[in-house]
């Protein structure tokens, strides 16, 4: 996710703002910008992609004395990372200043039509159309021609607006995304998160849905969009710089968790029309491939292959097409037949795994269209592809997978009824359910999240002396127990399996015993009955049961020790509520047993090599 940071008051805002920026560092970023307005009113903007140090030897030695100013690290989740995408973006006048975070769901829209009125737009970014609209609303007051413009905003944002010739005054708002008013001594803060203005100020207010900040240097007035005062309590944060950077949580993990709501919301953001259809443009490149493609393979490895697992049966099941996933290193010396018609699909979150992008690139030297799935704007596997879909879901700073791995399930889905439609094998009805299920899905996350407090105080602590843990599933399921299997292992060092439930009588089952639990992934799905039939088999070796089930599921109550309710889903998507409480799980096993969970041993974020 980007960052943002703003200043209004009496200091140096230059010095201050990019001590800001150094500040949020640690949320990962590709460029960097800096907008004053100086003593003698004129604008003063420059952005550089890369480190922050680029931005500051470009400024170096020419800062000119300000009092106000906006500044932002970005992570680009349109267009790539450049100086010109960078933010702060301007309008046509150079009076305006935008910086965001976030996504502009109709940007192409309003782009296109700030073009026709005659507007010339620089960059590729959403951004830049904000600047510009503001541009068109302005009539003396930034705090009104931001709440106009925001009117004809969708998607997720916080936003940061300052105009030249109001030379003590920033606008903030926030819809989705957090933002966060510093009050200092005769001087105002905006940041996106309080990590940025620790150092000066410990009284914030955290915005709220909806909010629209006008920040003076002696205080700040809250409005909704319809410039309605709304009143904001200002909170003293106690945090250190640390738990700041870390929103309050103990590790970049935990908070990774709680932010899936958030990440989930970005990545859906954009594919569902107001009419409530699935639209994937990004496919638009390899239209004619998917018409006449016969075979799909998906390459992936670690927790992006077990979310690739999900997308292979989504896009089986809806486009009938065979589908396959091949872990990178095994595809890479063993490829299937690879021809023009073999869609390949390659899925990573950093978009720089050596394992995945060695065989992309056989695939595309053999011909096939080749789609990537990635966090990462600008990573080497989107030069390897003819289209790419973003996650969207902000950067993951956890060695372990755990918002990139749900939204990495939802985008597969969203990608799978994407080729359905192009192939004309997704009927009306079903996408209507799909997209019913999408939009619910944030919510859905945000009440499986509930159960922190379950998994922490009941189940780490009853079960963490365990021998072992054999996680179960069957079909959409499985993948899930996979996952769930990989984070205990990945940041606790506990022993864990994942198997399909099927397999158990197959020769794991010899493994169980008290002291060896089952862990059963058994929200409702088609073969319920017969995972049940496994867990029974499980339960008469002795083995203690913890399952994960769909809310109102009273039997699986009854036959299990503890159970992790999650609200009812789609069945393509129930991995992304059903793991949830297994990330809690293996998070607060990690904790009992005092392992490092951000930076696990021997495991690296991104793993450049073979
Ligand atoms: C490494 C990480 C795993 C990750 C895998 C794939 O092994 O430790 O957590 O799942 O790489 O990463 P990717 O960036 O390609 O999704």
């Amino acid at each position: 996710m980007c960052g943002i940071v703003g200043y209004t008051g009496p200091r140096e805002a230059g010095p201050i703002l990019m001590e800001g920026l150094r500040r949020l560092e640690y949320r990962g970023y590709d460029s960097a910008g800096i907008a004053l307005v100086d003593d003698q009113g004129d604008l003063f903007v420059e952005k550089r992609a890369g480190k922050l140090s680029n931005l500051a030897t470009a400024i170096a030695e020419r800062t000119p004395h300000a009092a106000v100013g906006l500044a932002h690290t970005r992570w680009a989740t349109h267009g790539r990372p450049s100086d010109v995408n960078a933010h702060p973006q301007v309008d046509c006048t150079g009076r305006i200043t935008v910086i965001h975070n976030g996504i502009i769901e109709n940007f192409q829209e309003l782009r296109d039509g700030l073009e026709a009125r005659g507007h010339r737009l620089l960059s590729e970014t959403d951004t830049e159309a904000i600047a510009h609209l503001i541009e068109e609303a302005y009539d003396g007051d930034i705090a009104e021609a931001a709440r106009k413009t925001l009117q004809q905003l969708e998607g997720a944002y916080a936003l940061a607006v300052m105009h030249r010739d109001e030379n003590d005054r920033l606008v903030g708002a926030r819809k989705d995304v957090p933002l966060v008013v510093g009050l200092g001594e005769g001087e105002s803060f905006l940041a996106s998160d309080v990590a940025a203005i620790l150092a000066h100020t410990r009284r914030v207010i955290f915005l709220e849905e909806g909010d629209v900040a006008d920040l003076r240097p002696e205080g700040v007035t809250i409005t909704d969009v319809q410039g309605r005062p709304v009143e904001r309590v200002p909170e003293t944060i106690e945090w250190t710089v640390e738990a700041a950077e870390k929103g309050g949580y103990d590790t970049f993990m935990l908070k990774e968790i709680h932010e899936q709501p958030l990440a989930l919301r970005q990545s859906i953001t954009g594919r569902i029309t107001r009419a409530g259809r699935i639209e994937v443009p990004e496919l638009e490149p390899v239209w004619g491939a998917v018409r006449t493609a016969t075979r799909v393979e998906l390459v992936a490895c670690g927790t992006a292959s077990y979310a690739a697992m999900i997308g292979a049966a989504a896009i089986q099941s809806v486009t009938g097409l065979p589908a396959r996933v091949t872990v990178g290193s095994e595809f890479r010396y063993d490829p299937p037949p690879l021809d023009e018609h073999t869609l390949v699909i390659a899925v990573t979150q950093s978009g720089e795994t050596a394992d995945t992008i060695a065989p992309t690139r056989l695939a595309r030297e053999r011909g096939c269209p080749i789609i990537a799935v990635t966090n990462t704007v600008g990573s080497a596997i989107t030069r390897e592809a003819d289209a790419v879909l973003f996650l969207q879901a902000g950067p993951e700073m956890a060695v372990a997978a755990s918002k990139t791995f749900v939204t990495q399930v939802t985008t597969l889905v969203i990608l799978a009824a994407g080729l359905a439609k192009l192939r004309g094998t997704l009927s009306s009805g079903d996408e209507s359910q799909l997209v019913e299920a999408l939009r619910a899905l944030p919510a859905g996350a945000e009440r499986a999240l509930e159960l922190n407090e379950h998994v922490a105080a009941g189940l780490a602590r009853r079960y963490v002396n365990s021998r072992g843990f054999m996680f179960v599933g069957r079909g959409p399921t499985y993948p899930a127990a996979l996952e769930g299997a990989l984070k205990l292992k990945e940041i606790s060092y506990v022993h864990a399996e994942g198997y399909p439930a099927g397999e158990l009588k197959h020769g794991p089952i010899s493994l169980l015993d008290a002291e060896y639990p089952l862990v059963a992934v058994a929200t409702r799905s088609p073969t319920y009955d017969k995972l049940i039939s496994n867990v029974m088999e499980g339960r008469a070796r002795d083995a203690r049961v913890i399952a994960v089930g769909t809310e109102g599921d009273d039997g699986l109550g009854r036959i299990a020790d503890d159970v992790c309710w999650v609200p009812d889903t789609h069945e393509l998507l129930s991995p992304v509520l059903s793991i949830i409480p297994l990330q809690l799980f293996a998070y607060h096993v990690a904790l009992e047993r005092g392992t490092d969970v951000d930076q696990p041993r021997n495991l690296a974020k991104s793993v450049t090599v073979e």
